[in-house]
């Protein structure tokens, strides 16, 4: 299994696959856990949520299966870009997300200055948090009652972070939990 990514044309080539997806997929753990209308996702490409000065999104591809999922790079201007990684419906569960997150971040050290990257998730999203530690990403944070549900109490929401020394080394930095003398 080889994983790369390849970069989205949102409003030329990409636009229907946008639509297509969005439309078809549904995301348990994002605060819009529904599959998108036709008119959100054409929104979201209008407003250049997609790809913008500050925002890249990309199409992850699998060697053997071909387009597996999508992966948005966010805040690309600040010191540390954070991701929104969708894969579609039919390829979770499968053991793809530790090759799809460690492509994005050999993606972002490699042509970003970035010094850190990091990824933030629902509490009891398991495979995702699960696919961090497999990464060698650490837990950085955990916000109670901070991911807001539709119809539901707030979740806790964690957040996982890797540093660019510990990419390059593949050695993990401690978090100093317990730091408070
Ligand atoms: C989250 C996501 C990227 C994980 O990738 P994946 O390829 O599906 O995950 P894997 O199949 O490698 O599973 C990872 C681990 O979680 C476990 N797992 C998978 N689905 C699970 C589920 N529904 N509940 C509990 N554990 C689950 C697997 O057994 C595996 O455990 P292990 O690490 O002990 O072997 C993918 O499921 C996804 O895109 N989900 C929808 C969007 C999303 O939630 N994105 C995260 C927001 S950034």
């Amino acid at each position: 299994m080889s994983i790369s990514l390849s970069r989205l044309d949102p409003s030329g080539a990409d636009r229907s696959g946008l639509i297509e997806f969005f439309t078809s997929n549904g995301f348990p753990f994002h605060v819009h856990s529904a599959p998108w209308t036709v008119d959100k996702v054409a929104d979201m490409i209008a407003s250049g949520a997609f790809r913008n000065d500050d925002n890249d999104s990309f199409w992850i591809l699998d060697d053997d299966l071909g387009a597996v999922g999508y992966v948005r790079l966010e805040d690309l201007n600040d010191d540390t870009p954070l991701f929104d990684l969708r894969l579609s419906t039919e390829f979770r569960g499968r053991g793809l997300g530790v090759g799809c997150l460690s492509a994005l971040t050999d993606h972002v050290f490699e042509t970003k200055d970035a010094e850190r990257f990091e990824g933030h998730t629902r509490a009891d999203n398991i495979a995702m948090r699960s696919v961090f530690l497999r990464a060698g990403w650490s837990k950085e944070a955990h916000y109670r009652r901070a991911w807001p549900v539709e119809g539901h109490s707030p979740q806790d929401s964690v957040a996982y972070a890797i540093l660019r020394e510990e990419w390059a080394s593949g050695v993990s930095v401690d978090v100093h939990w317990h730091d408070f003398p």
